[in-house]
């Protein structure tokens, strides 16, 4: 298996066990740090909605409180827990902010789906690509 397919491989993973009572989507994130760590992290859900976290951000911030801060690539897999996740699930505009924070526009995201002989695939993009005329840490 490469690199990369291991990488959404984990997110499939992660993905099993996220927190999602309210939506039953079902998110997983494998977030590549440049020395090579890998962090996973799911969607927790809260009965007060707001307080939801996707997983592309508990990834991130697992990867923070570790003392982490330099970030490769992130493959993302979501979708109705009930389905095949047959479909991209492009990260949230919080989360491309999040990312922004720590990375910069080369950082790779790979979207991650099953295709219909039920293989990994994916499509691959960068964070200044979803994020283009951003504002960030520089700017202040
Ligand atoms: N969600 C993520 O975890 N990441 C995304 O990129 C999009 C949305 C979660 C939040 C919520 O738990 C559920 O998916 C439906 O919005």
């Amino acid at each position: 298996m490469n690199d990369v397919n291991k990488l959404i491989n984990m997110a499939f993973e992660v993905r099993e066990k996220a927190y999602i009572p309210y939506s039953n989507h079902g998110v997983g994130a494998a977030l590549l740090s440049k020395d090579g760590e890998i962090f996973t992290g799911c969607n927790v859900e809260n009965a007060a909605y707001s307080p939801t976290n996707c997983a592309e951000r508990t990834a991130f911030f697992k990867a923070v409180s570790e003392g982490v801060r330099e970030f490769e690539a992130i493959a993302i897999v979501g979708g109705l827990m009930n389905r095949t996740a047959t479909n991209i699930c492009a990260p949230c505009g919080v989360c491309r902010q999040v990312m922004r924070e720590f990375c910069s526009d080369d950082f790779k995201i790979y979207l991650g789906y099953r295709n219909e002989a039920g293989d990994i695939d994916y499509e691959l993009m960068t964070l200044g690509e979803l994020l283009p005329e951003s504002f960030g840490p520089e700017n202040l």
